[in-house]
């Protein structure tokens, strides 16, 4: 049985792999290559850069088992790979500390203009008064999905002194009074946050769920982040209310498209952006590699996948 690794992985996990498999590493295939390629595999390590596609799908013939290093697996199509029989597994837990750190960095550069004032005084500008911020003590964090990110998000802001408002159908009232965390409808966030923050998988339930009605109930002088997928916040609607003014500033992580060049979001001075970065730490991209060849390894021996 051999290995396909389709993403730059961390040596870590590629050599645990190795441990027990031969291992190919071929990134940067386009979907005809990946088609070609794969019917030669029984298990497929991806990140974000491979889509898992229902032609590759179709030529999967002895595929077990497609290994997603990190959380979403919305780069895969996972209804084909379960009509054929194959085991789709993420590493849903090696990158939250950082993506969830990454979210805390985005609400200080904005709260602060961090990014702007660097390029503004690297051109050789004092622009003191341009650079007026925020403080985030005491402000409202709206956060939408208070999973295992969100969660992390929450604690973290409680630290600097917010206070924490959620929306997630899914979470009990008790694991969000544990938290010391308000659930509260998407609506009444809206109306009551300083800042928002998303953190849900990317889903029909969720495209969009902060739309042009959402921003119509936001405060003036609102920021808004995406560290979890582009899509979750209406791109569209955002750039509204940016041009209106209603929203002060937002940071995002992902797009619609990536990467976002044509996307105008680039153009705003009050939006920072960064390329995807929310797993991008040595620890999360360890972690998720170790994580994904682990799960690999124990269903191609024939064991079970902790995270299908
Ligand atoms: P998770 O599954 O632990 O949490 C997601 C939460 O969203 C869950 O609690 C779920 O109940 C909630 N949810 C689902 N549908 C909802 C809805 N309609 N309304 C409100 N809440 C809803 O996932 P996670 O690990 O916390 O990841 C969150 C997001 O961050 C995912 O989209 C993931 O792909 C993304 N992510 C991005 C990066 C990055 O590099 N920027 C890194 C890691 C994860
Ligand atoms: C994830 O879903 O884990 C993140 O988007 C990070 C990545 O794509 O590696």
């Amino acid at each position: 049985m051999k290995i396909l690794v389709s993403d730059p992985l961390s040596e870590e996990g590629i050599e645990k792999l190795k441990e027990s498999f031969e291992v190919d590493i071929a990134t940067g295939l386009s979907e005809d290559e990946l088609a070609q390629k794969i019917g030669d595999y029984s298990a497929l390590v991806i990140r974000s850069g491979t889509n898992v596609t229902k032609k590759i799908i179709d030529s999967a013939d002895n595929l077990k088992i497609i290994g997603r290093a990190g959380v979403g697996v919305d780069n895969i199509n996972v209804d084909a790979a379960t009509e054929k029989g194959i085991i789709v597994v993420n590493a849903p837990e090696g990158n939250m500390i950082s993506a969830a750190e990454h979210t805390i960095a985005m609400i200080m550069s904005l709260s602060r203009n961090i990014p702007q004032a660097n390029m503004s005084l690297k051109s050789k500008k004092w622009e003191r008064k341009k650079f007026m911020g925020v403080e985030v003590n005491g402000k409202i964090l709206g956060v939408i999905g208070l999973g295992r990110i969100g969660t992390e998000v929450a604690i973290r802001a409680q630290g600097l002194e917010m206070r924490v408002v959620a929306y997630d159908p899914y979470i009990s009232e008790e694991r969000a009074n544990e938290l010391g965390v308000e659930l509260s409808s998407v609506h009444e966030i809206m109306k009551k946050a300083d800042f928002i923050t998303v953190h849900t998988p990317l889903t029909k339930e969720t495209r969009n769920i902060i739309d042009y009605e959402e921003f119509g109930l936001m405060k003036n002088g609102v920021r808004v982040i995406n560290c979890a997928r582009g899509g979750i916040i209406n791109e569209a609607a955002l750039i509204d209310s940016l041009k209106s003014g209603k929203v002060a500033g937002a940071a995002l992580d992902v797009f619609v498209n990536e990467p976002p060049f044509d996307n105008p979001l680039l153009e705003f001075e009050n939006v920072i952006v960064t390329p995807h970065l929310g797993a991008s730490t040595e620890e999360a991209q360890i972690n998720v590699a170790i994580s994904i060849a682990e799960e690999v390894i124990s269903v191609l021996k024939g064991g079970f996948a902790k995270n299908t």
